[in-house]
């Protein structure tokens, strides 16, 4: 005679199996323990089918509840009991992933936990549905109250270089492409990192993130093609409070997660408004010692920036097109690695990220040891304190179009690196050249931070980038070297 507990077992597995419930290809379920009508669901079949389970409630590792999932052709629920083609789906850190085959459909079923938990199942045959994105959103710059942030970027134009014999570089000039008529639907979320329910103690999904209340104002949510990784969302932020490091994430079509990068807000002494949306500087998008403009936004962009910045501005990288078009681009080659093209690219950003000289401040609660950053190398920790030069009121900018601001501020000098990718770039015959490192050009730029002096070998420098995403920033390297 069957064990009485088996013969529950089976019957219970010829119930369920009349009302399991389908997970539909290529969409998802949220459901809740404490009110499943079964507790096992079918799934599709596919050759290459995702399952992915994304926990919803309760902070990270809090659930006793697992997930089991079989491609056997079965009517029994998978469950810890294993057997032949049962395995369990991992959600330690809020979202669980299997991927496999699938020819005859399969079984997934949830073994209850004590708690009551929200969750989302979902099936897919192109990629899993539910999942976290490998790319992080990425910070602009704050003021004591404003962030700058952008999603992950998506939709990277299609760049074709230009071509001999009509080798025709674009005139960079006052108008934006106009964005993609339809875009994912990207929602940002942040909170105090210090808060008493941290974000990053919660469940790493996309549902259980954005169930929750973001800090701030959004002022403004547009698109912007700040380069060749694509257009993003840019949202302009209000209302934070100063000096305390943020957590934020950007959560895709409610699905997928991005995140966390960490920002920390000035003091309210800083007063360099932030400037954003320039299509002849797109990548610059960060606070600048001019007087806060006096729009709704209080932020700069090409409505408000006065015409005698921009204007040389354009009228350099005009003159810097033609002489560069003089060389018979596309036919002649001055270099095995690099066109006209890119040229033009990395003088854009290298004018762009002079022209507009960065306000910064260095982390002024950070402890030393917070600042400091573990060398990847494995070196002993290095502290790296930004590449800040002190400005007193008055002084004339580095920008000879800049008045004179009226106040005290630091300035966080440009990255050597964008001169010298400039440098690199174009033909000797423009006569670009950068500053020595051996001399004095640690005036005007911040050297050693990116990569080592005098070595080739990339990103060997103190830090490695000029942000990270921990909130550091180190030096200003004109919005070209996003995370
Ligand atoms: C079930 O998935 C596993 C892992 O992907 C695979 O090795 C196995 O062959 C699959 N079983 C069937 C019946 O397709
Ligand atoms: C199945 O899909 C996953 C997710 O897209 C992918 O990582 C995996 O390589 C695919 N497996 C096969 C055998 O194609
Ligand atoms: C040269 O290329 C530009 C930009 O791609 C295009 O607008 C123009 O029509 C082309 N001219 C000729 C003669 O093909
Ligand atoms: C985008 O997502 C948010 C939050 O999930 C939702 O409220 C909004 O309606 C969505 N917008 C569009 C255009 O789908
Ligand atoms: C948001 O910013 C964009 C880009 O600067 C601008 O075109 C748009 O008018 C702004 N929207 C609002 C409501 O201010
Ligand atoms: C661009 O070149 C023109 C003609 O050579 C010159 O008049 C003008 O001053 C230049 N503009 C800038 C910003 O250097
Ligand atoms: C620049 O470097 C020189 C020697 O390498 C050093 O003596 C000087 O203090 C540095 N200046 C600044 C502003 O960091
Ligand atoms: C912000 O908080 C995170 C998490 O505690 C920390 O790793 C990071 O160093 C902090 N950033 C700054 C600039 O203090």
């Amino acid at each position: 005679m069957l064990p009485e507990t088996l013969i529950w077992l089976l019957n219970a597995a010829l119930v369920l199996a009349q009302s399991r419930q389908q997970v539909a290809l290529n969409s998802f379920l949220s459901l809740n323990t404490q009110s499943l009508s079964s507790s096992s669901f079918l799934l599709p079949s596919a050759s290459n089918l995702s399952i992915s389970v994304a926990l919803c409630s309760g902070n990270l590792g809090s659930a006793t509840t697992r997930f089991f999932v079989t491609n056997a052709s079965t009517t029994v629920d998978p469950g810890p009991q294993g057997g032949t083609d049962v395995f369990e789906i991992d959600v330690g850190n809020g979202l669980g992933i299997f991927s496999g085959t699938f020819p005859n459909g399969g079984i997934l079923a949830v073994d209850k936990g004590d708690e009551s938990l929200s969750f989302q199942i979902g099936a897919s045959d192109n990629g899993p549905l539910l999942e976290t994105l490998e790319t992080l959103p990425l910070f602009g710059d704050s003021t004591a109250n404003q962030v700058l942030l952008f999603s992950p970027p998506f939709d990277p134009p299609s760049i074709s270089d230009p071509s001999f014999p009509n080798y025709t570089l674009p005139i960079p000039g006052l108008d934006a492409p106009s964005p993609p008529s339809s875009s994912p639907n990207f929602t940002l979320v942040i909170a105090p990192t210090s808060a008493s329910t941290p974000l990053t103690s919660l469940q790493q999904t996309a549902c259980m993130i954005s169930s929750q209340t973001s800090s701030g104002r959004i002022a403004n949510q547009s698109l912007w093609l700040r380069d060749s990784d694509g257009w993003r969302t840019q949202w302009i932020l209000e209302g934070l409070n100063p000096q305390t490091n943020y957590t934020a994430y950007v959560v895709q079509d409610s699905t997928k997660l991005s995140g966390p990068i960490y920002f920390t807000t000035k003091t309210p002494a800083f007063d360099c408004p932030l400037v954003a949306s320039l299509p002849y500087c797109p990548k610059i998008s960060y606070a600048i010692p001019l007087a806060t403009p006096q729009t709704d936004l209080s932020v700069y962009d090409s409505r408000s920036i006065p015409s005698s910045i921009s204007d040389p501005l354009i009228g350099y990288l005009r003159n810097f097109t033609k002489s560069l078009s003089t060389f018979a681009c596309g036919r002649d080659y001055y270099s095995p690695l690099q066109t006209c093209a890119d040229c033009q690219r990395e003088y854009q950003t290298w004018l762009c990220t002079i022209s507009f000289p960065r306000c910064g401040e260095a982390s002024p609660s950070a402890s030393a040891s917070s600042r400091s950053l573990q060398r990847r190398n494995g070196d002993q920790a290095v502290l790296a304190v930004p590449a800040l030069a002190s400005q007193s009121k008055g002084d004339p900018s580095r920008n000879s179009n800049f008045p004179a601001f009226g106040s005290s501020y630091q300035l966080l000098l440009p990255c050597i690196e964008t001169c010298f990718a400039a440098d690199r770039a174009c033909p000797s015959f423009l006569g670009f050249g950068c500053p020595d490192v051996n001399y004095n050009a640690n005036v005007s730029y911040a050297v050693g931070f990116i990569d080592k002096i005098k070595t080739t070998k990339e990103r060997s420098g103190l830090t490695g980038a000029a942000q990270d995403r921990y909130g550091n920033v180190w030096c200003n390297s004109g919005g070209g070297d996003p995370l």
